[in-house]
């Protein structure tokens, strides 16, 4: 009879330790998520350094952006559309930021992908594809 009151103060208090530790641990974890989610073209703010200063060995030449043409047609348009205006969450490859970006930076962020956010790594193509692409979307400006 008198251990009963005794055994629910127990409980009680095993409950609020649990609810503490929960709580610690979902602020553990919220505080070591970025605090600034990027957007769809994050990944070019990550390019290194050295990506930057690639060169493309198609800049600016017709041919090369019109095979780029192709192959974007054949492996991007699904998901950034037709004419690279971007769908869903697939970047508008006309903005700025991607406009703007070296192309080298587009090179490396092409090659490791974003894979977490939908967009895949496109390391399996050759580098020689990949710059007839960088090339074209280049030519979105
Ligand atoms: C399966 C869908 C899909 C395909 C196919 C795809 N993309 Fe993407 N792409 C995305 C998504 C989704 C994002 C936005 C990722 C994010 O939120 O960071 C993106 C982002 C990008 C970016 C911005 C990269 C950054 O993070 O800075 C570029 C440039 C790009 N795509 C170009 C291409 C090109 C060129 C191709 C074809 C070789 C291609 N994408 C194929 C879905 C796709």
């Amino acid at each position: 009879m008198i251990l009963r009151p005794l055994r629910r103060h127990k409980a009680l208090s095993c409950m609020l330790a649990v609810g503490a530790f929960c709580l610690i641990a979902v602020f553990a974890v919220a505080a070591r998520k970025p605090k600034k989610e990027v957007g769809p073209a994050g990944q070019l703010s990550r390019a290194p350094g050295w990506a930057g200063s690639l060169r493309n060995p198609y800049q600016g030449q017709a041919e090369a952006a019109a095979a780029g043409k192709k192959l974007f047609e054949h492996h991007c348009a699904a998901c950034h559309g037709p004419d690279g205006r971007g769908m869903e969450r697939a970047a508008n490859l006309h903005s700025t930021l991607i406009q703007d970006a070296p192309p080298g930076a587009l090179f490396w962020a092409l090659r490791n992908g974003r894979i977490r956010k939908g967009m895949p790594s496109w390391s399996g193509l050759p580098d020689q594809q990949i710059w007839q692409i960088v090339t074209y979307v280049k030519t979105l400006k």
